[in-house]
């Protein structure tokens, strides 16, 4: 399948710790079916899916770009920077309490639901690693006592970091009150515990050995303009790993997957999943 699209080349505002990037991004996909996907799906044992923004789109969850984005409202410097947040600490709290209570009011959709079966049920290695720090795959039904396959790279609304204690805490209020943290009592020191431009991404580490060790590397939903995120796919593929993408649009990085699958993820997921089932371990 060959796909065309323009490609916007975003700079370092959308890069967080890492400034790699690809030096030339053209947009194509080649078919994993073309490269004997079919044949190769029994060998997949091990699996790593990121997912961004666009898997929540569909259940109301504002996306960063585009033309209803998030960005597009705000300046990436004026609410999601450690800067920001010194330089004018009321306006990101008011920022990340409306989008935490916005929570609320949503629910997990066809995708997020398709991909807590798949994590209850494939019986091979499987990371979920979401770029999102909605709770939506957390509420879509995963296993989160069966070792937590899901991780969260950018932090969670639902979490708050206390500055004065560094503990991390779960929090659903308004953090521009002040409230007190419950570990060391003090008010006024809690933050969102959200990975800002310049933070380094949680749990790197583990995310690096299970790209190395996969067979199949699934993005969905994201554009595919922030790293280390967007470099995911390149890293498995030098591991050996086959690669799809699961998007409305070709990411910017689209021409490094085996096979891109353009439509809604709540539309697109769950007969992957079903796919995936039918074919390997479970
Ligand atoms: P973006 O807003 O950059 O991209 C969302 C992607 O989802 C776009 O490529 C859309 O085409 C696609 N999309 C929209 N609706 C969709 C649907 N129904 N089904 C499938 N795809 C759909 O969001 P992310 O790539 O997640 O970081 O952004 C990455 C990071 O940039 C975020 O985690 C955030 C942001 O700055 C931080 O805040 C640290």
């Amino acid at each position: 399948m060959r796909l065309t699209a323009s490609v916007r080349v975003e700079r370092s505002r959308d890069t967080l710790a890492s400034n790699f990037r690809p030096a030339h991004p053209t947009c194509f996909s080649t078919s994993l079916e073309a490269n004997g996907y079919e044949g190769a799906m029994k060998d997949i044992q091990n699996i790593v899916i990121l997912t961004g923004a666009g898997i929540s789109a569909e259940s109301g969850v504002a996306t960063f770009r585009g033309p209803d984005g998030l960005w597009e409202g705000h300046r990436v410097e004026d609410v999601a920077t450690p800067e920001a947040f010194q330089r004018n600490p009321a306006l990101v709290q008011n920022f990340y309490d409306e989008r935490r209570a916005k929570l609320k009011t949503v629910h997990p959709n066809a995708a997020h639901q398709a991909l807590a079966k798949l994590d209850r049920t494939w019986a091979g290695d499987l990371l979920l690693v979401t770029q999102n720090v909605d709770d939506l795959h957390d509420r879509a039904g995963h296993d989160l006592e069966n070792g937590g396959r899901l991780l969260h790279m950018h932090g969670e609304l639902n979490s708050a970091w206390c500055l004065a204690c560094d503990a991390r805490s779960r929090f659903d209020g308004v953090m521009a009150a002040g409230p007190v943290c419950p570990h060391c009592h003090q008010s006024g020191g809690l933050r969102p515990d959200i990975v800002w431009f310049g933070e380094m991404p949680y749990q790197m580490e583990r995310i690096e050995l299970a790209l190395a060790r996969c067979d199949l590397f699934v993005s969905i939903g994201t554009s595919g303009a922030v790293y280390p995120a967007a470099g995911f796919v390149q890293t498995a593929r030098y591991h050996g790993a086959r690669t799809l993408e699961m998007n409305l649009d070709p990411s910017e990085g689209s021409f490094h997957f085996h096979e891109s699958r353009m439509g809604r993820a709540g539309e697109l997921v769950p007969g992957w999943v079903e796919e995936i089932l039918s074919h390997g371990l479970c």
